[in-house]
């Protein structure tokens, strides 16, 4: 729980003295003007944030426009549909909104705009901790308009609708998913009635476009423990809906008594594993695709019982869709958490033979830069409850590192390519682009890796000379 009892905004110099000028002016134009939203909220949780939102009742374009003369800054940008604009002044984003009642279409997020008083607009807002209002005019200076008891949600960690939930949500149904990333973010719970509205308009997410949903969903990753949100998700019913191959993830078959995990509660504890070390994004999708192909590729075997052959295969093969429908990036962000799929696995199978040498390069070849990524990954997957295993498995991941380490060190093979290229084996034989070519390239590639030859240009060409004859090219 927070300490706010004194519920007191501290601002630093350069915060006070650009929000004071905005107060004066705001005086100079007769308009009642608030600090709200957000900036409020971060401020009185000790949270940094750069975006500061101010409502004025009465025109905010021609108070935004004050502010950037006296502040001598460029103009300010004004977007006229939402009757809002914005200012950059130094390192803060100030955007500007005229109080409003606002009334939304019910099939889509286009409002209806209408001005009005404070209270209209706080009660427009998602939540009671978004909706307080700290007062910029000079008479009423840090005066704090709270209607909805937002300090003592806030206090308690709580998050909450001020209207009821059924027509916040209406309003905008992406707010049940920014509910969600709050609790994720904050660590705060979501009220019971909030909640049960939640459920209850999950439908209604429909109308809300995929890049605003992927927005919401990557903060939720990207919160210290990303599960939380998560769990959530899945308890309201939105994870299928916004993420059906994931909510597939979720339960427990049986056969003659023999269940396998749920493999979305595991996903989740990998995730929260990987988020510990990482704050890498494109890390955590990985962890959250890894077991993406289990669904697919579940059987149940007499003698072994519950298999998954293939699933990392199968997981990577659905990683480019599963981006593309989710409105993430296809580059080599996509690229980066599809091989991590796909070679996640790899390392725990080389704990459980005996190490070679050309097994670790292989790895590392295939793995490239992002193996110490890779290696995180794995070592978030244990996540058995025995603490007996659990040693044993990193004690194995530690000794592959190991090798790594040796074997990277004789042949660097991280970020290595093969010492002929293609055009220089079609001018030693004097051949154009052909199936000849590739096969020659990637035996000199194969017979590296496995130690056949070394990793030299002298011992890749006379072995080049030697295929070329093989296959009668010479
Ligand atoms: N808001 C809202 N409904 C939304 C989005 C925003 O009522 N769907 C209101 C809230 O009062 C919110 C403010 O607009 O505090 C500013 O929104 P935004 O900048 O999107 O979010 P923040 O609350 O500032 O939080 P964050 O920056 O973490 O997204």
């Amino acid at each position: 729980m927070m300490d706010l009892s004194q519920a007191k905004i501290r601002f630093n110099r350069s915060e006070e003295s650009l929000l004071k000028k905005i107060g004066a002016i705001a005086d100079k134009l007769n308009l009642e003007t608030y600090l709200i939203g957000g900036y409020v909220r971060d401020k009185l949780l000790k949270r940094a944030c750069m975006d500061i939102d101010i409502v004025c009742v009465g025109d905010a374009i021609k108070l935004s426009k004050e502010v950037a003369v006296i502040y001598n800054l460029p103009p300010p940008t004004i977007f006229k549909r939402f009757g809002t604009a914005m200012i950059k002044a130094g390192e803060f984003e100030v955007e500007f909104v005229g109080a409003r009642k606002e009334s939304y279409n019910k099939d889509s997020r286009k409002p209806i705009v209408q001005n009005g008083s404070l209270e209209d607009d706080q009660n427009r807002r998602d939540f009671t901790i978004n909706a307080l209002a700290f007062s910029l005019n000079k008479v009423s200076w840090g005066k704090m308009l709270d209607p909805f008891r937002g300090i003592e949600d806030l206090k308690n960690g709580v998050i909450r609708t001020p209207l009821s939930p059924k027509v916040t949500f209406t309003d905008d149904p992406l707010r049940m998913l920014r509910a969600i990333r709050f609790a994720s973010q904050l660590k705060f719970d979501i009220s019971l009635e909030t909640l049960n509205g939640i459920k209850e308009c999950a439908d209604r997410i429909e109308i809300i476009s995929q890049e605003r949903i992927t927005t919401e969903l990557n903060k939720i990753i990207l919160s210290d423990k990303p599960s939380i949100g998560f769990k959530l998700l899945h308890e309201v019913g939105l994870i299928e809906k916004i993420f059906p191959a994931m909510a597939r993830l979720r339960g427990v078959d049986y056969v003659n008594g023999k269940g396998h995990k749920d493999n979305y509660f595991h996903t989740l504890q990998v995730l929260d594993n990987v988020a510990y070390k990482s704050n890498d994004l494109w890390l955590r999708w990985a962890a959250i695709m890894h077991d993406i192909g289990k669904p697919k590729t579940k059987r149940f075997n007499n003698k072994i019982g519950w298999t998954f052959h293939g699933h990392d295969a199968v997981g990577a093969g659905m990683t480019p869709s599963i981006f593309r429908k989710l409105k993430l990036p296809l580059d080599h962000k996509m690229k980066f958490v599809q091989k991590l799929v796909r070679l996640h696995l790899r390392p725990i199978s080389l704990t459980k033979e005996n190490i070679t040498d050309s097994a670790i390069r292989r790895l590392l070849y295939e793995a490239g830069e992002d193996i110490d990524q890779l290696m995180m990954l794995c070592e978030a997957d244990i996540t058995t409850k025995n603490e007996g295993k659990q040693k044993r498995y990193l004690a194995n991941y530690e000794l592959v590192k190991e090798k790594m380490n040796e074997i990277e060190e004789k042949d660097h093979i991280r970020n290595w390519q093969p010492p002929i290229s293609g055009e220089e084996i079609m001018d030693v034989f004097n051949i154009g682009p052909s199936r000849e070519v590739g096969i020659i390239k990637n035996a000199i590639k194969e017979a590296i890796l496995d130690g056949d030859i070394a990793n030299s240009y002298k011992e890749a060409h006379s072995f080049m000379l030697n295929k070329a004859k093989e296959m009668g090219i010479i």
